[in-house]
């Protein structure tokens, strides 16, 4: 899981996820607020234990990275992989730049 993790936060900075046309100004964050609805009854939009981790304040490519690998199954999550295959790439983006507005 960590090492995923690294792997994608260096796929991120190398900018490989952009020229693959991640574009964030499809962003629509009242939409993004409507979806995270959802969201917040397991992750809070604060941290507040341990077993689930805040995604609030997260940087938006990661947010992206992190959803479309739990979508393509390449981190092991059950819950988390069938709420990502439910969600388009563009409702993904919404999630995510709504997301990184909020304070940790
Ligand atoms: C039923 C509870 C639950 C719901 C609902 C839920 N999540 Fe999660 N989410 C988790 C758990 C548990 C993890 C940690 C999974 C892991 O260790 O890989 C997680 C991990 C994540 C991560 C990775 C965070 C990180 O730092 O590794 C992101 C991003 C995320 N969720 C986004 C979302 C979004 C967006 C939604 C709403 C569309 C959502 N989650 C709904 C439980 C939930």
């Amino acid at each position: 899981m960590k090492f995923i993790f690294l792997t994608l936060i260096c796929i991120t900075l190398t900018g490989r996820a952009h020229s693959e046309g991640l574009n964030l100004s499809v962003a629509d964050i009242e939409y993004g607020k409507y979806l995270s609805g959802e969201c917040v009854t397991c992750h809070h939009t604060k941290a507040l234990n341990t077993e689930i981790p805040s995604i609030s304040g997260l940087e938006p490519n990661i947010f992206v990275s992190l959803m479309l690998a739990y979508k393509s199954k390449e981190i092991e999550h059950p819950i988390m992989q069938m709420i990502a295959e439910r969600l388009s790439e563009d409702q993904i983006i919404s999630l995510a730049v709504y997301f990184s507005k909020l304070n940790r």
